[in-house]
């Protein structure tokens, strides 16, 4: 039986997975390195160092940064990306989503975050929608990023539920990797995705039966 679901934020919840883009590019422009969508994927669902990281191996100056240098660059982009933070609001949760959760709600069915944010309480608070979790596993406690499993592995302990009873939903490919690797069915929203159980260009296709039939295909 299905017993939670479990949302990883930017991306899925609402669109900040575009603010943490433009924040990165503007980083990256001023250090004379050009990053566009497409190398944008591979930034989803990593955290803000390593994130860094791979913006600097991208355009070759891999060594040319200080460790006290890179806590600046990373701290830097962090203020340009809180300053958009400003622009949210509950309209800026993603289609679907609020109706997805009061189902989940109505149901019983578990309702878990998964993200490697520091800034996702205030994601959430923007939203108006701190109080509709269940349980948020802490970044802060996470010693290790997706695609490793335990970010949702402490969501589902949080939950007090087994993985294999649980849903994930990710628009990130380290995030499907890290919802298989920790047993949960896996639903991806946007369009290059591999390893889904499900890929939907949209979170508007989410809705409790579609969740369900799903999980019928894939358990029962
Ligand atoms: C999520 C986003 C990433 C972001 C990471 C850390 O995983 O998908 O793009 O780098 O969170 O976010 P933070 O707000 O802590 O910099
Ligand atoms: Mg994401």
């Amino acid at each position: 039986k299905l017993e939670a679901v479990i949302f990883d934020l930017d991306g899925v919840i609402t669109d900040t997975a575009h603010f943490h883009f433009i924040a990165w590019q503007k980083i990256a422009g001023e250090i004379g390195i050009e990053i566009d969508e497409q190398f944008n994927e591979q930034l989803k669902g990593i955290s803000r160092l390593d994130s860094l990281h791979r913006i600097l191996v991208h355009g070759g100056k891999r060594f040319d940064y200080s460790t006290e240098q890179i806590a600046q660059l990373a701290e830097h982009k962090n203020q340009i990306y809180v300053a958009l933070l400003d622009q949210l609001s509950p309209a800026a949760i993603l289609p679907g989503i609020s109706n997805l959760l009061k189902e989940l709600r109505q149901q019983r069915i578990r309702i878990g975050l998964a993200s490697v944010s520091r800034n996702a309480p205030q994601v959430l608070a923007a939203l108006g929608l701190t109080n509709q979790f269940d349980f948020c596993a802490d970044a802060n406690k996470i010693q290790h990023s997706k695609p490793d499993p335990e970010i949702f592995l402490t969501a589902c302990s949080g939950l007090e539920i087994e993985p294999s009873h649980a849903i994930g939903i990710e628009d990130a490919q380290a995030g499907i990797e890290a919802i298989k690797a920790s047993g949960m069915l896996a639903i991806g929203v946007g369009q290059a995705l591999t390893h889904t159980d499900w890929l939907i260009p949209s979170t508007q296709y989410l809705n409790l039966n579609a969740l369900q039939a799903l999980w019928k295909r894939h358990v029962a």
